[in-house]
């Protein structure tokens, strides 16, 4: 029997005041009038719980702007499942976030985009934005909330990591997660805006691994890694289907929340087919599930269940097929070409973001 997703990841809204150029949304958003009701959304929630899901995250966009978010979470909470609030803090007031913790949630995990105020709101394409997101944190850090603090580093930003690792010991949230950017969607489009040098990964990396060391019980600092220099694939999601579940703002269940890129996937939507079901015999959860779709050499490969092949989005993003290697494999045959693309683009790279704005938002698809 295939076990149940260990948490579940509900994009509530691509809704966003921030246009943050590695956004992790599709290309093409849903408007604000294709977002599944309350009703959609508890009827998702209930059902994890009857699978047996662990975790529910409340993703976007931005999911405070949803009006329904306190009673989506009361909901998580009366079935016992465990809620996680992914927000930039901008949007939500003092008086939001303690309807939020008095209906139960249990965690928020917080981004930023810079530790300085210009970088921040160079980055993020939002005024005063890291003030705001001061507020906010000081607002948790009162409460006790547990909290991760997240931030997304590049080029342009990673000189300030020192400063970033100082805000989260001043914010004191317990988690850090300082992540490389993924180069899908929004991030590929701006790569060679972000791309950092091989000399920034490997100065980046000893600040983490120093600030690991002087923080030792006070903060746990996650750090990811970006593809295009390693040598060995990530497990992308864990392995694809193995343990998460992401639901787009319109009802549509994805393995993973790039899978949109990838052609000839068909993806159930939660409104016409059991979450379980979709879990179970979905086309696109079955697709790249376990090791059977692996090619040579990742099927006589010993670390094909440790990595799963690596991530599929970016398999077909840089080699052009979805059901090849990952490039970021040495063993790929692309893979020094990628690392060349990688080193090229960090040293000749335009700086100039292309941004996500909302008024790109389609309302009528
Ligand atoms: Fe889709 Fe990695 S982002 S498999």
């Amino acid at each position: 029997m295939l076990a149940p997703p260990m948490a579940l990841l509900l994009e509530l809204t691509h809704r966003c005041p921030l246009a943050c150029p590695y956004c992790s949304n599709p290309l093409q958003l849903a408007g604000m009038k294709q977002e599944m009701d309350t009703a959609g959304w508890r009827e998702v929630i209930r059902q994890a719980a009857e699978m047996g899901v662990l975790q529910i995250h409340f993703s976007g966009g931005e999911p405070t702007l949803r009006k329904d978010l306190p009673e989506l979470i009361a909901y998580t909470r009366e079935l016992g499942l465990y809620s996680n609030l992914i927000t930039s803090g901008v949007a939500a007031d003092e008086a939001a976030l303690d309807h939020l913790l008095a209906c139960g949630l249990d965690h928020v995990q917080l981004s930023i985009q810079d530790a300085t105020a210009e970088g921040a709101d160079h980055i993020s394409g939002y005024r005063n934005s890291l003030q705001k997101k001061s507020r906010f944190a000081e607002w948790l850090k009162a409460r006790e909330v547990p909290s991760t603090l997240n931030a997304v580093i590049h080029r342009q930003n990673i000189h300030n990591l020192p400063a970033m690792i100082d805000l989260a010991m001043a914010w004191g949230v317990g988690r850090l997660e300082v992540a490389h950017t993924q180069y899908y969607g929004w991030g590929l489009r701006n790569r060679a805006a972000l791309m950092p040098t091989r000399e920034q990964l490997e100065q980046a990396t000893a600040i983490v691994l120093a600030a690991r060391d002087r923080h030792h019980g006070e903060l746990v600092i996650d750090y990811v890694t970006p593809d295009y220099y390693a040598r060995r694939p990530k497990p992308c999601m864990a392995g694809w289907a193995r343990r998460f579940m992401n639901i787009t703002p319109t009802g549509e269940v994805l393995p993973c929340h790039a899978a949109e890129t990838i052609p000839g996937l068909v993806f159930d939507n939660v409104r016409q087919r059991s979450l379980a079901d979709i879990w179970n015999q979905g086309q696109a959860f079955l697709k790249f599930r376990g090791t059977e779709w692996m090619p040579e050499p990742c099927q006589s490969c010993p670390k094909k269940e440790l990595d799963w092949g690596g991530c599929r989005c970016q398999a077909l993003a840089l080699s052009g097929r979805a059901d090849t290697l990952d490039p970021v494999c040495e063993r790929s045959p692309d893979h020094e070409r990628i690392q060349a693309l990688a080193e090229q683009e960090a040293a000749q790279g335009d700086d100039a973001f292309v941004y996500r704005r909302p008024e790109k938002v389609v309302e009528d698809v």
